[in-house]
């Protein structure tokens, strides 16, 4: 019996067995558009017996750069003709990310790679096989891929790559990815926690373990933190700063800072901060298109973004009027518009609407006159504060976003690590433009050498929108300080056990115990951490950060 081998190897209309051993062969037609860091770790849990197979095929640069380009005049092409407002929100995605693909592809910072992705569900029997396979294609088309179960294809799915022979693939298989999406497709499953070269951020609450994390030799070089006020969020992130600083002293550092409390610690670093409230800052005009690097396409989207967070009561046809005018002053106005060339372009309109022009009088004769002129604004000095303290709340998260629009053009065009740090981060995520322009930010800053780190209140801020949730969802670390109450939308979005939500709102604060508790989610770890400074860092601290503690009457220096 031995002697003979009978064949064992039997094909089914989408599976095969090899003996007791079935293996069930998944594609996916399409990717989604992003997916977040450490997604692999979601669709693959170590609990479920699923092999990943990628090929991979480096695709010439001067091809990659043909293929891009081809992709990106689609969209332009698509673009001019009239569609509905989505799919034109999307094909300017399109357009933005092909560009700077292109960009980075020229660079040599990114690849472009001929990519044969399948998934193959192991089992023993063939129910069991199926049963593998349909929970993965659920969990993939949760993540917004579409998959596809190769009927009558097993074979070619499942034969082995041989180099030179190309052979057919079934459709699904290959894909076309730069290195980045490459490299989401690679499992760090027990990502460590002692990343060499990193800063430590904090010490485990278990044993007082040091943790240290590297932003750099990551995707994505952005982090987030969020807690109530006093949790502090201000004070870690100065200390990472510090931190950041003394590994790599060539950091560029630029502070949004509504609150005005970085504005000394900058000055002690040897750095400039401009206080908007004070007239001598001099003016930075937001309708400048050197922020784009000249792309008036571009920069006509991102001043319709900073217009809505300054008038979030716009109806919906006065928001198409103003769109059209922004469009009609980056196609045919001067070089670089003011306020008073848009407010031109808006009286031209042959059915001129009065209350547009009322509410874009705050620039002429009103309190934002000193934005509305050239720029006098001039500075290359590093560490660089933006205080905000002192501008009217209203106007906080118009003059946050066209000063993140300045940083992402600092940050493009320096050479070298950057971090952005911005406070009170909420101020962004409440309307929908500028949401849609920092995730936008976040998504794209790391093809800079560059990160963000995002302070906030409440992560239920950013929950609520879907460009909010894909911000998040590409940070690659993010710490929960001292919450008052954690919603279930949280609890499932950063994956909490029932104990970790209940824990959080009892998270000892820095007022009562000198140093944070906090829950850092890292990829997939999760990691309760005390952030602690040492004597020096903390009088250091001490000494230059103001602190957000609500004291009434301080605000204003009174
Ligand atoms: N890790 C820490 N160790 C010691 N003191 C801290 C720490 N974090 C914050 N503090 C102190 O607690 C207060 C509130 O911190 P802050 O960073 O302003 O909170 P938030 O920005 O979350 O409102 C400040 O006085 C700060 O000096
Ligand atoms: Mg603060």
């Amino acid at each position: 019996m031995s002697g003979r081998r009978p064949s064992r190897y039997s094909e089914g209309p989408t599976t095969d067995r090899l003996g007791q051993r079935y293996r069930a062969p998944l594609l996916v037609r399409e990717l989604p558009p992003e997916v977040a860091f450490g997604f692999l770790e979601r669709v693959l849990p170590t609990t479920e017996p699923v092999d990943l197979v990628l090929e991979l095929h480096r695709i010439p640069p001067e091809r990659a750069l043909e293929i891009v380009e081809r992709a990106r005049s689609v969209a332009e092409v698509e673009l001019n003709e009239p569609g509905p407002g989505a799919e034109s929100s999307r094909l300017e995605v399109e357009r933005t990310s092909s560009r700077e693909l292109g960009l980075a592809i020229a660079r040599r910072s990114q690849e472009l790679w001929k990519v044969g992705l399948s998934f193959v569900a192991l089992g023993s029997g063939r129910e069991r096989v199926e049963m593998v396979r349909a929970r993965l294609s659920e969990r993939l088309a949760s993540l917004g891929f579409r998959p596809r179960v190769p009927r009558y294809e097993v074979t070619n799915v499942l034969r082995t790559a041989e180099p030179g022979l190309p052979g057919s693939r079934p459709r699904g298989y290959w894909h076309t990815l730069p290195s980045d999406g490459v490299a989401s497709l690679f499992p760090f499953g027990d990502e460590t926690v002692l990343e060499p070269g990193g800063i430590l951020v904090g010490l485990a609450l278990a044993d007082a373990s040091p943790v240290f994390l590297d932003r750099w030799s990551h995707a994505s070089h952005s982090w987030g933190i969020f807690g109530t006020t006093g949790s502090g969020k201000s004070f870690a992130a100065a200390l990472y700063v510090l931190r950041s600083r003394w590994l790599r002293p060539d950091l560029d550092l630029v502070v949004l800072d509504p609150l005005g409390e970085f504005a000394e610690f900058v000055r002690s670093l040897g750095g400039e901060v401009v206080r908007l409230a004070d007239p001598a800052a001099g003016r930075l005009n937001p309708l400048d298109p050197i922020t784009t690097g000249g792309d008036r396409r571009e920069k006509a989207a991102r001043v319709t973004s900073t217009l809505r967070a300054l008038f979030p009561s716009l109806r919906d046809e006065e928001a198409a009027r103003l769109d059209a005018a922004v469009m009609r002053l980056y196609d045919r106005g001067p070089e670089v518009p003011t306020y008073n060339d848009l407010i031109a372009e808006v009286e031209r309109d042959p059915l001129p609407d009065p209350r547009l022009g009322t509410l874009l009088e705050v620039f002429r004769t009103g309190s934002l006159r000193s934005v509305n002129g050239p720029t006098t604004f001039r500075t290359a000095a590093s560490p660089l504060s933006v205080d905000l303290s002192g501008v009217a709340e209203e106007h906080r998260a118009f003059h946050l976003t066209y000063w993140l629009d300045w940083a992402y053009g600092r940050m493009r065009d320096r050479p070298g690590p950057k971090l952005v740090l911005v406070d009170e981060a909420h101020l962004l995520v409440h309307h929908g433009p500028t949401a849609d322009f920092l995730d936008r930010v976040v998504r794209h800053v790391r093809h800079f050498e560059a990160g963000l780190l995002l302070l906030s209140q409440n992560p239920d801020d950013f929950l609520g929108t879907p460009s909010g949730r894909s911000t998040l969802r590409n940070l690659y670390a993010t710490a929960l300080l001292h919450l008052s109450q954690v919603s279930n939308e949280a609890r499932t979005f950063f994956g909490l056990t029932g104990a970790e939500a209940g824990w959080l709102p009892k998270a000892r604060r820095p007022q009562a115990a000198g140093y944070s508790e906090s829950l850092w989610r890292v990829g997939e770890l999760h990691l309760p951490l005390a952030i602690v400074a040492s004597t020096p860092e903390f009088e250091f601290l001490s000494r230059t950060l103001r602190s957000s503690r609500p004291s009434a009457g301080r605000e204003d220096g009174l």
